[in-house]
């Protein structure tokens, strides 16, 4: 008791509470940043972090077949494209696997303004086999991207995504509706090849980004998309509906200036 009455009296007591109490807000509002390492000179990558790849020329005739009895009532025998649906050739197979492994085609309503993504109908290998066919007819690029990401950093990765994607996404990566009824997806889904295939691509309303953004940069933002934001760690301790850095500030804020507010009674007490 006497030790206690010691401390309480203290003339130190109150600069020490806010210390600590600055110092509480500081570690709960900067935890999440802190704890992904913030380090660019990390970065060390090997040959490429993405490769592009066409599938083989021996798909053609079972993505043929795929095309005709899937595809070619909307898009044309030839992918030439109709009045229902638009023309497809000369998009590159990336563009092809992306719109048919996210189950965006073939699309069940083709009066929809924005083709959502789905339960795939094909399987990966008919997908392959469709860009197959596909490009045959008038082969370009971009082929399909395999990512390296075992050398991606996470935390360059979220600083682009912040730059390059959040505006539509949300830095949450949850989804957004944009003008005219149509809106950017959750990304939530998409696996590593479908998130290289979208910026590379650039589905829908979604800017293509090319020059802008090397493969390195290409497969961060892909690491932070699919390990990060699909696998929140909450490395501060606490998800707070995963609203970002703005809540965690506020309850830093809230619970460090409480606490002050608690010491500043108890001392007021004494007196
Ligand atoms: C019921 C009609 C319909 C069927 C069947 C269909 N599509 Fe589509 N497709 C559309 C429409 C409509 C769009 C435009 C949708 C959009 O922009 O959201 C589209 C868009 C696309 C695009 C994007 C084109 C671009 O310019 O970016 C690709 C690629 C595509 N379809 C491939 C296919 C493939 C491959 C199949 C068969 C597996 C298929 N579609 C089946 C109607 C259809
Ligand atoms: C101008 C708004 C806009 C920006 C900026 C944007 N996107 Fe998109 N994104 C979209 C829209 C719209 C779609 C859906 C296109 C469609 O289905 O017609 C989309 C689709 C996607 C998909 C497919 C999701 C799925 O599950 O099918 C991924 C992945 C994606 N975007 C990633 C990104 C990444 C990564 C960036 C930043 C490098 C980015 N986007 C920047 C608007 C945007």
């Amino acid at each position: 008791m006497k030790l206690l009455h010691r401390v309480r009296s203290s003339r130190l007591l109150l600069p020490g509470a806010v210390v600590f109490g600055v110092a509480l807000g500081g570690v709960l509002a900067f935890g999440v940043g802190g704890a992904q390492g913030l380090n660019q000179s990390e970065r060390s990558y090997g040959d490429s972090a993405i490769t592009y790849y066409y599938p083989p020329k021996s798909y053609i005739p079972a993505g043929q077949a795929l095309f005709d009895t899937f595809c070619s009532s909307c898009h044309g025998t030839n992918a030439e494209g109709t009045s229902r649906a638009p023309n497809l050739l000369g998009l590159g197979p990336a563009t092809i696997d992306f719109w048919v492994t996210t189950g965006r085609m073939p699309a069940e309503n083709p009066n929809a303004i924005q083709a959502p993504r789905k339960p795939a109908k094909l399987s990966d290998q008919e997908a392959l086999e469709v860009a197959a066919y596909v490009n045959s007819l008038d082969p370009s690029r971009p082929g399909i991207p395999r990512v390296n990401l075992k050398d991606a950093n996470v935390a360059i990765g979220a600083d682009l995504f912040s730059l390059n994607c959040a505006a539509c996404h949300t830095i949450t990566g949850a989804g957004d509706e944009l003008a005219f009824g149509t809106y950017a997806p959750s990304l939530r889904a998409a696996t590593p090849t479908q998130v290289a295939e979208a910026i590379r691509t650039g589905p829908g309303n979604m800017p293509v980004f090319s020059g802008n953004l090397t493969d390195a940069q290409v497969a961060d933002i892909d690491a932070y998309v699919t390990r990060y934001i699909q696998h929140p760690t909450n490395p501060g301790g606490f998800a707070l509906g995963g609203v970002g850095p703005v809540a965690e500030g506020f309850v830093a804020l809230l619970f460090g200036v409480g606490l002050l507010a608690l010491i500043g009674y108890w001392i007021g007490e004494r007196a």
